[in-house]
């Protein structure tokens, strides 16, 4: 029987006579999923569970799909050409199942918005979710369906350049900023036009690749894979993601394309969830070179009996689990729930009633509200690390201002990694902003100093030191050019490229006031330049609306309220540096011994021994959480609303912040507790809690938060989830170096 005449296609019909039908219900999804699998060829079965990239497809493509061979196909934009394809997949093959398109779209579609490790910076949930709508909006108009977004993966480690695509250190923060991305791309109906599913990656441990080093083994055991590296996956499962991704690493010798126990046993057997798990991009045939399987045969049976419900790329599906059903290897109970998956995800995402997409439709693309949003996000994800007072230049004072650095116009690489479908001619540099903001009133002379992040040439160095000179202040942009961070671009010096030492170091001693703005795809190791200027503002990658935000900032139209999401290293030997790590049995103290001060022969003794580094000591050049305003803000009267929680009641945790400065400006509160003993070694800080409060000049508010239980339970010993009794420690404050501290006990 032809598909195309039952009962899915009569439903798409009846939507269409009543306008407005609501999205399916979860029964009727079911019902029509398990009547589609009944009609189905193993071979049908097996072409849901293959997704092939539009540019290697080659001639065979459309016959491909015509035979119901392909389920998925990623890396196509082309309306024209989507529908094209759809058409053959919905009209000319035998079940008339249509297809599902994939994207990465990782920060914006079109208008590209900061890094998510700057959108992590923001600490504004609500503001990350906004642009993850805008994403979808924009990408569904062009007849994309799915995004491979957010990247959960927590990183240590400043080396690593994909930690640019994630949410940074914390977990909490990870899983915050995952939800809010998983609602603004799915919104409330994945069916509507300016929804796209969202695809949690990469499952699982990926940001702790040994070394910084991108695709590395990683070697996270089982309570610290539950307490840290799980936490924002859950979160966002939560929030009801509709995919996940599989990663590349091997943990413990297992790649996460082949881990039955942490894909099947836990995903679905132990949180039950019903999403749809692809693979990474060949990551089930790389199983060969990981040497865990010896061919694609070993590998695509150990992909689908781990619940690797798609592959992506490699075809290993396709061509061997035919056989491998037929030989018992890979049980057809597994097949049918892959399929299962892959369907109701079609039909959650109303492929089944709207296969195509509208070209007559006006453009969504680089709406003027979807820059607007863009903008806003730049200017929330700035952080400012140093500021003796240059800052906000006073646009009334200020005559000349000397532009200089490879950031300032680089319209390119201020978008950041993962930009498929950004495009530089739209995006508005600092350079162009300043001019066109300030250029009435202020003389700008702009020298790039360096032409790019990683030239080594110091022949234009002089040039922008004379500008420096004849300036009232030079700001300069520096740091990475977007492919220095990013898939496959780890770096063992995480510092400035190419000759912007140099460039930073002779502005500096020019002592003429000099502002930095960093706009790089992870912390940099800048020690050196922080010291050398007077203040530092960081943007990491600030999309297409960078420009216009950090203008505003430098000129002080907006007060930074950026914070950071991941620990700055001193240098990169420190690396990995994070706040919350465990206190070892012999913690630092503050007054050791440094390098110098070593009497020549000393013997050598433990007594007073602590951890640390005796070139770099353990401290951090900034820590987790910290940011300056244009104001200073004060806490005080730290108040919990009891000095013991009980297992089944909450803690309310009031602290008065006030804006003791001159102006308005946003702080972002954040709560950290210490577990002091648990039946594991616990965290020497855990964020709990943050929450972004804007003050006027002189104001005052109390910022309460409710602490209960649940936010104190982790993975215990035994491997339960709960909070143990016992004493905790509390802070109240702008980071996770200072607060105001209390205690409290869990009975
Ligand atoms: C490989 C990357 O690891 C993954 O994050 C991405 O989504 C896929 N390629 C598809 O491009």
């Amino acid at each position: 029987m032809n598909m195309k005449k039952s009962t899915f296609h009569i439903f798409f019909t009846a939507c269409l006579v009543f306008a407005g039908c609501s999205p399916v219900p979860d029964s009727e999804i079911e019902r029509r999923v398990d009547q589609m699998l009944s009609q189905m060829t193993i071979e049908e079965k097996i072409g849901q569970m293959n997704q092939l990239s539009y540019d290697a497809g080659g001639p065979q493509l459309e016959d491909a799909i015509r035979d119901g061979r392909v389920g998925s196909l990623l890396n196509v934009v082309d309306p024209a050409v989507l529908n094209g394809l759809q058409n053959i997949a919905v009209e000319e093959s035998r079940l008339g199942i249509p297809l599902v398109i994939g994207r990465d779209v990782i920060h914006g579609f079109r208008t590209i918005f900061p890094i998510p490790i700057g959108q992590a910076a923001t600490f504004d949930p609500e503001l990350v979710r906004q642009g993850a709508a805008v994403a979808a909006r924009e990408a569904r108009s062009v007849g994309v369906h799915w995004t491979f977004a957010p990247m959960l993966d927590i990183s240590r480690d400043q080396r690593w350049g994909r930690l640019a695509e994630g949410f940074g250190e914390d977990p909490v923060l990870g899983a915050r900023m995952g939800a809010a991305m998983v609602r603004g791309y799915q919104g409330d109906d994945m069916s509507a036009p300016t929804s796209i599913a969202a695809c949690v990656k990469h499952f699982v441990a990926y940001g702790a690749a040994e070394g910084g080093r991108d695709y590395n083994s990683t070697n996270v055991p089982p309570h610290l894979m539950r307490n840290l590296y799980l936490i924002p996956f859950e979160a966002a499962i939560e929030a009801g993601a509709a995919t996940l991704m599989t990663s590349f690493n091997d943990n413990d010798g297992i790649p996460g394309t082949g881990n039955k126990a942490l894909v099947r046993d836990m995903l679905r057997d132990e949180w039950g969830w019903d999403g749809m798990v692809v693979s990474d991009w060949a990551s089930v045939t790389e199983m060969i070179a990981h040497g865990f399987a010896a061919d694609p045969k070993e590998a695509a049976m150990k992909a689908a009996n781990a619940g690797v419900d798609m592959e992506m790329v490699s075809g290993a599906y396709l061509e061997h689990l035919p056989s491998l059903i037929a030989e018992g290897l890979v049980p057809m109970e597994y097949i049918d729930n892959s399929v299962r998956n892959v369907l109701r995800l079609k039909l959650r995402l109303g492929l089944f009633d709207n296969p195509y997409v509208d070209t007559s439709a006006p453009s969504a693309l680089l709406a003027p509200e979807h820059l607007a949003a863009a903008r806003r996000t730049a200017v929330e994800s700035a952080v400012l690390l140093k500021n003796d007072g240059v800052l906000p230049l006073d646009a009334a004072r200020v005559k000349t201002v000397a532009v200089v650095g490879p950031m300032a116009d680089a319209p390119h690489d201020q978008l950041g990694t993962w930009i498929f479908d950004g495009e530089k001619t739209t995006t508005a540099t600092p350079l162009a902003a300043l001019r066109e903001m300030y250029g009435g009133q202020i003389d700008i002379i702009h020298e790039t100093g360096t032409e790019y992040s990683r030239d080594r040439s110091t022949a234009g160095i002089a040039s922008a030191v004379a500008a420096a000179r004849r300036a009232d202040v030079t700001v300069a942009f520096v740091g990475e050019e977007a492919i220095l961070s990013g898939e496959a671009h780890s770096l063992a010096n995480p510092g400035l490229q190419g000759a912007q030492k140099e460039l930073v170091a002779r502005l500096a001693q020019t002592g003429r006031p000099l502002v930095l703005v960093v706009m790089a795809g992870r912390p940099l190791t800048i020690g050196d330049e922080v010291e050398g200027s007077n203040a530092v503002l960081y943007s990491f990658h600030p999309g297409t609306m960078g420009g216009p935000a950090l203008a505003e900032l430098l000129f002080g139209e907006a007060s930074p309220s950026g914070r950071l999401p991941m620990t700055f290293a001193r240098e990169a030997g420190q690396i990995p540096v994070y706040y919350n790590h465990n206190n070892t049995g012999r913690p630092y103290q503050g007054n050791e011994t440094m390098i110098d001060d070593i009497p020549l022969e000393a013997g050598q003794t433990s007594l007073g021994n602590t951890s640390y580094y005796l070139d770099a000591g353990p401290e951090p050049l900034f820590p987790f959480g910290y940011g300056l305003t244009y104001t200073t803000f004060e806490y005080s009267n730290l108040v919990l609303s009891g000095e013991e929680m009980t297992m089944n009641g909450s803690l309310e945790v009031a602290a008065t912040l006030t804006n003791t400065g001159k102006r308005e400006a946003t702080e972002v509160v954040q709560l950290y507790v210490r577990d002091v003993s648990g039946s594991l070694a616990r965290p020497v800080k855990e964020l709990k809690d943050f929450r972004r409060v804007t003050l006027g000049a002189g104001a005052s508010e109390r910022v309460v938060f409710t602490l209960r239980p649940e936010e104190l339970a982790f993975y215990g010993i035994d491997g339960v989830r709960r909070a143990e009794p016992g004493a905790f420690r509390l802070w109240v404050g702008p980071d996770s170096a200072s607060g105001l501290e209390t205690s409290f006990t869990l009975r």
